[in-house]
């Protein structure tokens, strides 16, 4: 309706005259645009404060003096921007200071002995990660006819010859650790709590394989002499 007065009273302004009803009506029509305008013009007001407000926040931070990574700088003697660490800088959690542990070493020699007590789930524990990691070249008894082997791989010794039967525990730590020969190291994929347990699983496959039925417990060998070919 206030559109069709508008038009009306822009074309034809003595039709408006004649009625004082629809006159009022246009008057009233121009009375709300007119707030509806000031209501607009405050919102771009404060929204233009807001955005300029933003911006300067931006500009103080974005201009602070700084260097990109690895950008060259002619304000250190060695022309480098970024600080190399301080000598005996530790990053969080890799203090490594228990040398046994996270070496395999003890005093510079293969550590004779497991930096923690061997239990039970210590050995399911190497078990499983044996199986998963060492079994493919290995294979799961260690004789070193692992699949990988079998197809084609260069044979790893088995783990039950004299030489390594003798061999510390650290030494397996190390060969985990470091690689040996052939074989590429798994420091990045075992955790050092898990070679440990590989290691203990390794000594129990050592000694299974070097049993007699007499070293097991009693009601365990009438159940093997059963089952012997
Ligand atoms: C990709 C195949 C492969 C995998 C996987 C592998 N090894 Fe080996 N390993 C070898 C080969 C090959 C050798 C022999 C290397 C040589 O003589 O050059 C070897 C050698 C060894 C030796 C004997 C070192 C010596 O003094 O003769 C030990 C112990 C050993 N591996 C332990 C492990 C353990 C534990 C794992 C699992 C964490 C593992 N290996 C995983 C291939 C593998």
């Amino acid at each position: 309706m206030n559109g069709i007065y508008l038009i009306i009273s822009k074309l034809f302004p003595f039709v408006l005259s004649l009625s004082k009803d629809s006159e009022r009506l246009f008057q009233d029509y121009r009375a709300r645009q007119a707030t509806k305008q000031t209501l607009r013009t405050r919102i771009f007001y404060v929204l233009t404060l807001f955005v300029a407000a933003l911006v300067s926040c931006r500009q103080e931070m974005a201009d602070q003096p700084n260097y990109r990574p690895l950008v060259e700088s002619d304000f250190f003697a060695d022309g480098r921007s970024a600080r190399p660490a301080i000598a005996g800088t530790v990053a969080r959690g890799q203090l490594r200071e228990d040398e046994q542990f996270y070496t395999g070493r003890l005093g510079g020699e293969a550590a004779a002995t497991f930096p923690f007590p061997v239990t039970r789930e210590t050995l399911y524990h190497g078990q499983q990660r044996f199986d998963i990691f060492c079994s493919p070249c290995h294979d799961r008894v260690g004789n070193g006819q692992g699949m990988i082997v079998r197809r084609g791989f260069r044979a790893p010794p088995s783990l039950h010859i004299d030489r390594l039967r003798d061999s510390r525990p650290g030494y397996f730590f190390d060969v985990i650790s470091r690689g040996f020969g052939t074989m590429p190291d798994y420091a990045e994929q075992i955790p050092p709590e898990d070679r440990w347990a590989i290691v203990a699983y390794i000594r129990a496959l050592q000694l299974s394989q070097q049993a007699a039925v007499t070293d097991a417990p009693e009601n365990e060998q009438r159940r093997l002499r059963e089952s012997e070919p």
